[in-house]
């Protein structure tokens, strides 16, 4: 198979059941692990934000600091994260967002970006799209001229990226389940 996007999806493994029963937890580790498909993956995210004259790429806590990472390092820019409540060690500036059960919160240094910058905001998956949208709002706050959320893998029922999409922030998923 040639189409990079028909080969990361049919890499991406399927949990029924987990975390708990009814949810099939869509998992990317496989396609890290093969070092072909991991390399397809940031070769595709490199292909399309090239030309965008991003000056950074934020990436959110956890599994969006390794595609982020990686693509900030190939595209020649700064990597900031977007962390879990609790974790950054400086002045920090935080979010709320609801979780199924519950609430949360991400945060991010008040130095991590300056007024104007273009950001690049990533994660591995949008599901209800609560976790991209409180970083979007934690960007913004710094002056950040978010440019768009991207992830590997969006789930259109949650309708997460519709919700993103209508805040005029536009999204790209590799894929969608
Ligand atoms: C998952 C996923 C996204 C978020 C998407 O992370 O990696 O960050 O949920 O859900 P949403 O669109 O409904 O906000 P999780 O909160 O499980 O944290 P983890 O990366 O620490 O496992
Ligand atoms: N996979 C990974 N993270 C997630 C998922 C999933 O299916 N659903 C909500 N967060």
């Amino acid at each position: 198979n040639t189409d990079p996007v028909a080969y990361i999806r049919q890499t991406i493994r399927s949990v029924p059941d987990w975390p708990k029963p009814g949810v099939t937890f869509r998992d990317i580790t496989p396609v890290l692990q093969d070092p072909r498909s991991f390399r397809v993956l940031v070769d595709l995210f490199v292909y399309r934000y090239m030309r965008q004259r991003l000056d950074l790429v934020a990436g959110i806590d956890a599994r969006g600091f390794i595609l982020g990472s990686v693509l900030a390092y190939e595209l020649n820019l700064g990597f900031v994260p977007v962390r879990k409540q609790g974790k950054l060690p400086h002045r920090t500036l935080s979010e709320d967002y609801s979780l199924e059960y519950g609430n949360a919160a991400v945060e991010m240094h008040d130095d991590a970006v300056k007024p104007g910058q273009r950001v690049l905001l990533i994660d591995d998956l949008i599901a209800t799209g609560g976790t991209m949208l409180a970083a979007t709002k934690l960007l913004q706050r710094l002056g950040a001229n978010v440019v768009e959320a991207a992830c590997i893998i969006d789930l259109p029922e949650l309708k997460g990226s519709e919700t993103i999409t209508a805040t005029g922030l536009p999204v790209y998923s590799v894929c969608q389940f």
